[in-house]
């Protein structure tokens, strides 16, 4: 959450920055700002709104070949000018731009208060370049002010300062991603690597602990042994798959409409690396699936076919609720963590306590340059693309393809499972084709609705909770998704006339779950239903194509296409849905 990016070198750095930040709007989009530094002068400017919404021009800002930038979803402190970053100090002569938490902010805060200082945000952020200006105003040199301000602060970061005297950006690392790039006599600094990898792929992904300045050149310092450090550059190869097309208005429709390419470059990869990873899982004794959000739900509909076709009974967690399972993983435990972003902090942190019990770790990513693929034993990369809305959809279809690859590789099956991948890339095309009409007049007839319910049995039920997800966060109607034999064990409370509940039928579930809608359109419900066949039951009938197996690949592309007609129709950015990030780098 929150983007930050600094540019040092010969191009005009206010405008690197202004792009930058623009490919960093998914971390946070309620509030940004720009610092750049020219002649010993700081200049800042701050804005209420998403970068995206305003130009170079409506700024009062000019060419500099040092600028730094900040795009924020806010944590402490409202949405306000004063609480968007950069925060500077008293002095006015430092400016920190923050991606993390201060844990220990309101103690620093009490100190520094003591010391003079007085603070105008609600932010954690400001006691750090107050921090700074204490240390320097007791005779430290700027870089040992800094980094005893470092020492002093608890909890998660990826900070960077400028001060106003020094021709020079500051930074440091704690737990939040940071990635140095290097271009020709020229310098960039972001929370990932999309920010300028139009102009560099080469870099240095900051270990956590570590800290350093960028002048005409790179200096990089361990935080523990306060000695220099040498990390080498490492050039990252990025999918690429298009330029930002600035007539593409809407990325969620995009990234749906994508997906049977997507699926098809995902599982487009090595056999011997799926038949690695299947070796591993095969010799372990446990296997657990870990994410939060959509790739949470990606691993619980993997769970049900990695025990239909592996054999394999998987434990699904959401990686926020770690907790008591710690004491389940050791060396015989595989641990597959599931994360778009590869930046999750809550997948992060079950990684790092499965590691320390000695368990392995399959990371399934699509980011690269990232910190997931650093902690993992092995990755799997996605080959998605760059996902821009904030809701997962193609990333979501290029977990179920690469789980389903690795289940039946596991169970021996690789070309078979790759073969019927390829025929669901088809389905998945046909699905987007031929129900586009359908799904929007449901969505005509249903958008006034203040719920809407979503049942399956089997994986259907978590392609019914991860539908449910979509629906909520971008058109905020309420949506719950659950297991259709759960309906009479309370939700069927809450159906009442017209109330829509999608009801995800397969062949081996239609029965039981035909009767479940049953249940609902005996309350006068209103019944969509999404089957190969059509039925009486069903009020509205989203036809999918009868797939003998994979059809959880299939369940979620009318849901996805659902609920971005359900946002577009109450009026919704289906890209940036209100309070949330697409990177989550916060517990
Ligand atoms: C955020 C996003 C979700 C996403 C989740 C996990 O909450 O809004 O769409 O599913 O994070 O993100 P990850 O990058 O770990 O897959």
């Amino acid at each position: 959450m929150c983007g930050i990016i600094g540019y040092r070198g010969s191009r005009d750095a206010t405008a690197v920055v202004l792009e930058g930040l623009k490919k960093l709007e998914y971390r946070g989009y309620d509030s940004f700002g720009v610092a750049s530094l020219a002649v010993n002068k700081l200049v800042v400017f701050k804005q209420v709104g998403a970068i995206s919404d305003f130009g170079y021009a409506d700024m009062p800002l000019t060419r500099t070949n040092l600028a730094v930038g900040h795009t924020r979803w806010a944590t402490h402190g409202a949405v306000t000018t004063a609480n968007a970053h950069p925060q500077l100090s008293n002095d006015g002569k430092i400016a920190v731009l923050h991606n993390g938490i201060i844990d220990n902010w309101e103690a620093l805060r009490q100190l520094l208060v003591h010391e003079g200082f007085t603070f105008s945000s609600g932010t954690d952020t400001e006691v750090i370049p107050n921090l700074i200006q204490l240390y320097i105003s007791k005779g430290y040199a700027f870089h040992d002010a800094m980094r005893t301000t470092l020492q002093h602060l608890h909890g998660s970061y990826a900070v960077i300062v400028l001060h106003e005297d020094f021709d020079e950006i500051a930074f440091a690392k704690v737990g939040s991603p940071l990635l140095v790039g290097r271009g020709d006599n020229e310098f960039f600094i972001a929370s990932d690597l999309s920010a300028f990898a139009k102009y560099t792929t080469n870099v240095v992904v900051l270990p956590d602990f570590h800290y350093g300045f960028i002048t005409s050149n790179v200096s990089l310092f361990s935080l523990d042994s306060e000695s220099r450090v040498e990390i080498p550059y490492q050039t990252i190869a990025v999918d690429v798959d298009e330029e930002e097309d600035p007539a593409i208005q809407q990325y969620m429709l995009k990234e749906i409409m994508e997906q049977p390419r997507v699926l098809l470059r995902a599982i487009d990869q090595s056999k011997d690396r799926f038949e690695l990873l299947a070796e591993i899982i095969r010799k372990s004794q446990k296997v657990f699936f870990t994410g939060c959000g959509t790739s949470f739900h990606a691993g619980l509909a993997a769970s049900y076919f990695f025990a239909s076709v592996a054999k394999i009974n998987c434990t699904p967690f959401l990686s926020s609720e770690t907790g008591k399972l710690v004491e389940f993983f050791d060396d015989k435990s595989v641990l597959i963590a599931l994360s778009q972003s590869g930046e999750t902090a809550d997948v992060l942190d079950a990684v790092k306590l499965a590691k320390n019990r000695g368990a392995v770790v399959i990371a399934l990513v699509n980011v690269q340059g990232t910190t997931l693929p650093l902690l993992a034993d092995h990755t799997l990369y996605l080959r998605a693309g760059v996902e821009r809305c904030v809701l997962s959809t193609k990333t979501f279809t290029a977990q179920l393809g690469l789980l389903y690859l690795l289940a039946h590789t596991v169970a021996g099956n690789f070309s078979l499972a790759h073969t019927i991948l390829n025929q669901l890339a088809a389905s998945i095309q046909e699905v987007l084709i031929t129900q586009a009409a359908v799904i929007r007049q449901v969505a005509e007839k249903t958008y006034n609705n203040s719920d809407y319910f979503i049942i399956g049995r089997d994986f259907a039920s978590a392609c019914a909770v991860e539908g449910a997800l979509k629906i909520k966060e971008v058109s905020y109607i309420h949506a719950e998704g659950f297991a259709g034999g759960e309906l009479k064990h309370g939700t069927l409370a809450l159906v009442r006339e017209s109330i829509p509940t999608v009801v995800l039928v397969t062949p081996d579930t239609r029965t039981r779950i035909l009767s479940n809608a049953m249940e609902v359109k005996s309350r006068k419900g209103c019944i969509i239903g999404v089957d190969s066949l059509p039925n009486s039951v069903f009020d509205y009938f989203i036809q999918i194509p009868h797939v003998s197996e994979g059809l959880s690949l299939l369940l979620c592309i009318p849901l996805q296409l659902l609920a971005y007609n359900l946002a577009i129709l109450r009026g919704c950015d289906p890209d940036k849905p209100r309070n949330l990030a697409k990177s989550v780098t916060v517990q």
